[in-house]
């Protein structure tokens, strides 16, 4: 059954429209016959169906990587510390689950519904099992759906993170993520994000004074609010991490 993702969706149900609309995008949302939540987009040349597997070859390799790796280290994980993470743009979850099973306490937050809902499928077929991962899923991750810069303004939520967490869409993220889900994240949630939301984003952040906030960027771009240099950064060959102190 496709479903098509209209900008006039928030009128139709008589809510506030999105200050920046997502674009119009056709996606057809199946579950395969093993029951996988699976999401594709349509039109000509479009990329093959995507889900979420956190049992996959590729996602061990990354978890493989360990607390001494960029993230464990921007995070502050390397120290043997155990904190409470808010991952702010949880995306397909690969950073938050990565932070899981090294230990953190993450609440993920996702503002698209689509991707939402694939996170969240693939967090419930990766918590069965009896290992590390099914165990780090299962005790030690919430998925809240729903806008971050919102819920952070609310202040409902309790206990306050030690870091936040950001990985707010880029133009250049190609080659971070496999090409159909850079496709289908770009479709969805806008190829490029929005430099005015995300810098939002960060200030909603800054204004909880966690212990640290860490800013996933591709390697030579901007700082996410220009001029607002880092204490550190975290570089690695595409990828870099800066990290913020109160
Ligand atoms: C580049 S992806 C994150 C990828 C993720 N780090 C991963 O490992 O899979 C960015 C995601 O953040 C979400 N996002 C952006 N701004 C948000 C906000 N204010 N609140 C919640 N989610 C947001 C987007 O919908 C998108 O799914």
């Amino acid at each position: 059954m496709p479903r098509f993702a209209s900008p006039t969706l928030e009128d139709d149900l008589g809510l506030t429209p999105l200050p920046n609309p997502p674009p119009h995008v056709g996606v057809l949302i199946e579950r395969s016959p093993d029951g996988v939540l699976q999401v594709r987009l349509l039109g000509e040349n479009a990329p093959g169906a995507v889900w979420v597997n956190f049992r996959s070859a590729d996602f061990k390799r990354r978890i493989a990587e360990g607390k001494q790796g960029l993230l464990g280290r921007a995070v502050g994980l390397a120290k043997g510390e155990k904190p409470l993470v808010w991952d702010a743009t949880a995306g397909l979850g690969r950073d938050a689950v990565r932070l899981a099973v090294m230990g953190a306490t993450v609440v993920a937050f996702e503002r698209d519904p689509v991707v939402g809902a694939l996170l969240r499928d693939g967090i419930a077929r990766g918590r069965e099992g009896d290992d590390a991962l099914a165990e780090a899923l299962s005790n030690r991750i919430t998925l809240i759906e729903g806008d971050a810069r919102a819920l952070f303004a609310r202040g409902a939520l309790d206990p306050p993170p030690d870091v936040i967490f950001l990985d707010p869409m880029f133009p250049e993220r190609g080659t971070a993520l496999a090409k159909k889900e850079a496709q289908l994240l770009g479709a969805l949630c806008g190829v490029g994000g929005d430099a005015d939301e995300d810098a939002e984003l960060f200030r909603a952040a800054a204004a909880l004074a966690p212990k640290r906030i860490v800013v996933k960027r591709p390697r030579h771009a901007p700082t996410i609010i220009p001029g607002r240099e880092p204490v550190h950064r975290f570089e690695g060959k595409s990828v870099r991490y800066d990290l913020y102190l109160p």
